[in-house]
């Protein structure tokens, strides 16, 4: 059974540019990565998903009901954390989580208080808003999106800018929330995160999907691909890009070293290194030098 189902999702703006282009995809229980560079169409199709946003095409459904026709349904399925959230700096963290539940229709402060005890933020719940720092701040995001324990929850690059314990500590309660058949949608460009906590993802690209799978599914087709290479000279990797795809460089005291992907083998005297996740989103997205 699938909580998300997404048919032929089209989104175009006004300036006529196709956001999303005929997007299909099916999302089921757990954490589940939208992956993508900047103006991919990640927030575009979480807008659709969570009912802000009317598409041009195709259809949405979240645990059967349709985003067009049975908005009011979905919507109370769904928590959402937006990319840009306002908050209110003079309102305190329990009072602007109140304000959030109160308009999804949720009166009961134990439903807030469970909200800022998922987050670690029950003793700052008096505090406000902009005396929080910005890793708190972002807890109290996802805390208003978590109110009433909806089926699904749509975050949309919460991880952005968070030091690495906040983004572990994000990460877990991601997880913890998708037990029992729930979804969370996490869209980020953080390849890290998606191998951390997302069991599927998608990678979006241009508004149309490049891959939708395992991540251990998409190093698998770069496995035994990937390779290190030593250049004495800068020039060199001019060379190297017309017959592999460059995936990083590493600059050393002499030289440098080159990370590629040997598409057609032709490296063949180069030792392959272990594949990681980011080195097949690279080369998904076309190598280093259009990353
Ligand atoms: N309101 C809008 N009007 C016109 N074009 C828009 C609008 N919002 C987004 N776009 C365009 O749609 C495309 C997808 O944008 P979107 O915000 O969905 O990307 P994104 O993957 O979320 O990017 P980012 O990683 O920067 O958040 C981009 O080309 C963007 O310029
Ligand atoms: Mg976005």
């Amino acid at each position: 059974m699938y909580n998300i189902e997404i048919e032929n999702l089209t989104k175009r703006y006004k300036n006529c540019v196709a956001a999303l282009d005929h997007v299909s995809l099916m999302v089921g229980s757990g954490v589940y990565g939208l992956l993508g560079h900047n103006g991919a169409g990640k927030t575009t199709l979480m807008k659709a998903l969570v009912t802000v946003l009317e598409p041009s095409g195709g259809s949405i459904r979240v645990c059967g009901f349709d985003t067009k026709k049975q908005g009011n349904d979905v919507r109370k399925l769904i928590g959402y954390l937006p990319q840009e959230l306002a908050m209110y700096p003079s309102l305190t963290a329990f009072d602007f989580v109140s304000y959030m539940a109160e308009l999804k229709g949720i009166y009961h402060k134990n439903a807030v208080y469970a909200a800022l005890e998922q987050v670690e933020m029950l003793e700052f719940a008096k505090r406000k808003i902009g005396q929080l720092s910005g890793g708190m701040k972002r807890r109290i995001g996802i805390a208003q999106a978590l109110v009433g324990s909806p089926q699904v929850l749509v975050v949309d690059e919460p991880t952005a800018g968070l030091d690495p314990e906040e983004r572990v500590r994000f990460r877990g309660v991601l997880s913890r929330f998708a037990k029992d058949g729930k979804t969370v949608i996490l869209s980020t460009h953080i390849v890290e995160d998606v191998y951390q906590a997302c069991e599927e993802l998608a990678v979006l690209r241009k508004g149309g999907l490049l891959y939708t799978g395992t991540s251990a599914g998409l190093m698998k087709q770069v496995e035994g691909k990937i390779k290190s290479i030593k250049l004495e000279y800068e020039e060199d990797l001019v060379d190297l890009q017309k017959k592999a795809v460059v995936i990083s460089t590493t600059y050393e005291s002499a030289g440098l070293t080159a990370r590629i992907m040997d598409e057609n083998m032709v490296f063949t005297e180069a030792e392959p290194v272990p594949a990681t996740l980011e080195d097949a989103y690279v080369y998904f997205m076309g190598g280093k030098a259009h990353a």
